[in-house]
């Protein structure tokens, strides 16, 4: 039982500077990338959270060699003993699934049960496995765990029929050494995925159309592949969670170490929206709110719309605004469930399938609330600096998933938030 909390008294304003970790879902491919070659890899600007120490434990338990060093994630994995992914592991989060495609690449062979993650939906792996099919694996499920096998992947046409991003991973994982010519159409092109495409192109893959929804792999021999330094993005989700709340709550803060300003493109047109003003120099993101939010309108949607993962957030922060605010989420079928904890503390929200309409409210108070999923967590936390009194909320262990520390973050922004480890 996760008996660990933050408590925060709402009603301060943020202001001041943070630098921004890495990113969650840059790195957790990249770090599956690790096993396609035999050597030692260094990930920079690796973020220390739980979703990665899952996954580096998991590589652990099937021969991979990892250390730290600071924010330095050494992987060697010279040494890989098995191809059987623990279910104890990879039930606990999504991005275990990764390992799939980089696996059945290097050993010809993987199996792994139903990978976990935060509740947000059904989550099938379909379009993964799919995806190996084509490029010849022989694809087994049987007791709710996965058997893929290929003496030698060899190159195909994919089309996805959705965008996904871990599809799309998964199918570059794979085909980078399969035999002869990869082309994946209507794959995904969040940033994440050309931050990893591009990292898989400095390992010595063959790569075209980054970035666009049609990439073209040309299969190399796994000999040709290298391990690699690299350095993660940074976070563009974290960034969005500290500019939603200092947007809530007014405030001037400033982001730093924010790198190519294009990825933040869509998150920035909502916090426009919402009435801030922002100001972007140097790999530095700005924004100054004086007055109470506006009501916004959000359609969620693969890359370039507006991300599903601040859709939460952005709830949480139109709780008070001046008008109300309409969310349309297309992405995950389930992703309203902080819904009943906004509405403890006196939200009002009123959800029709993948629709929500806010209604704002005078205030908000504090109370008891429960975390129920990554980003679900940052959106109560944002609420809770929005609320009179203290909010205390609850169960931890799936905002330490995707944040170092978003507690002592917001508190170096101002906000009266302590997080209790009763671990
Ligand atoms: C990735 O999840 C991210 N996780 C998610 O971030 C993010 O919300 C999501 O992409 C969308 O951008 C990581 O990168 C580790 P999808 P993923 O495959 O890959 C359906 C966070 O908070 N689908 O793009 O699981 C699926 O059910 C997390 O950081 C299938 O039906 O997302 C969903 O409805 C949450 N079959 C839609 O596609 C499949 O085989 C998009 O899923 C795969 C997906």
């Amino acid at each position: 039982m996760d008996k660990s909390y933050i408590l925060i008294r709402g009603g301060q304003k943020l202001s001041g500077e943070i630098i921004l970790q890495g990113s969650k879902n840059s790195a957790l491919p990249i770090l599956a990338s690790c096993l396609l070659c035999r050597g030692i890899s260094v990930i920079e600007h690796c973020p220390r959270i739980h979703d990665i120490f899952m996954m580096t434990a998991v590589m652990e338990q099937i021969g991979c060699k990892i250390s730290w060093q600071g924010h330095a994630l050494l992987v060697d994995t010279r040494q890989i003993t098995a191809t059987v992914l623990p279910m104890e592991y990879t039930g606990n989060f999504r991005a275990s699934v990764l390992l799939m495609g980089a696996l059945l690449s290097r050993e010809g062979c993987v199996s792994m049960g139903k990978p976990g993650g935060c509740k947000i939906g059904s989550r099938p792996i379909d379009f993964h496995l799919a995806g190996f099919h084509r490029l010849g694996a022989d694809v087994k499920e049987k007791e709710e765990r996965y058997f893929c096998q290929a003496k030698q992947l060899s190159g195909a046409d994919i089309c996805l029929p959705f965008p996904s991003v871990g599809a799309t991973e998964n199918i570059l994982l794979a085909s980078v050494t399969a035999k002869g010519v990869t082309r994946i159409f209507g794959c995904a092109k969040e940033p994440e995925i050309s931050d990893l495409a591009k990292h898989l192109v400095r390992m010595g893959a063959r790569i075209n159309g980054i970035g666009t929804n049609e990439m073209i792999i040309e299969g190399v021999g796994a000999e040709c592949l290298h391990t690699v330094e690299t350095r993660i993005p940074a976070d563009r989700i974290a960034a969005a969670t500290y500019l939603i709340g200092a947007a809530a709550v007014k405030g001037d803060i400033e982001l730093l170490g924010c790198g190519e300003i294009e990825r933040y493109r869509s998150i920035l047109c909502v916090l426009d929206q919402m009435g801030a003003k922002i100001w972007i120099k140097d790999g530095r993101i700005r924004l100054k709110m004086e007055q109470q939010g506006k009501g916004v309108r959000l359609i969620t949607g693969p890359h370039p719309m507006v991300p599903t993962d601040i859709q939460s957030m952005v709830l949480s922060a139109s709780l008070l605004a001046s008008g109300k605010t309409y969310i349309e989420e297309n992405i995950f079928e389930s992703r309203y469930q902080v819904v009943g904890e906004l509405e403890k503390m006196g939200g009002c929200i009123c959800v029709e399938g993948k629709r929500a309409v806010v209604t704002p409210v005078q205030r908000l108070s504090g109370c008891k609330v429960n975390v129920g999923d990554l980003r679900g967590g940052a959106a109560l936390v944002i609420a809770g600096m929005m609320a009179e009194g203290e909010t205390r909320v609850e169960s931890l262990s799936y905002l330490r998933r995707g944040y170092e520390d978003i507690a002592g973050d917001f508190r170096r922004l101002g906000a009266h938030i302590l997080e209790i480890d009763n671990g």
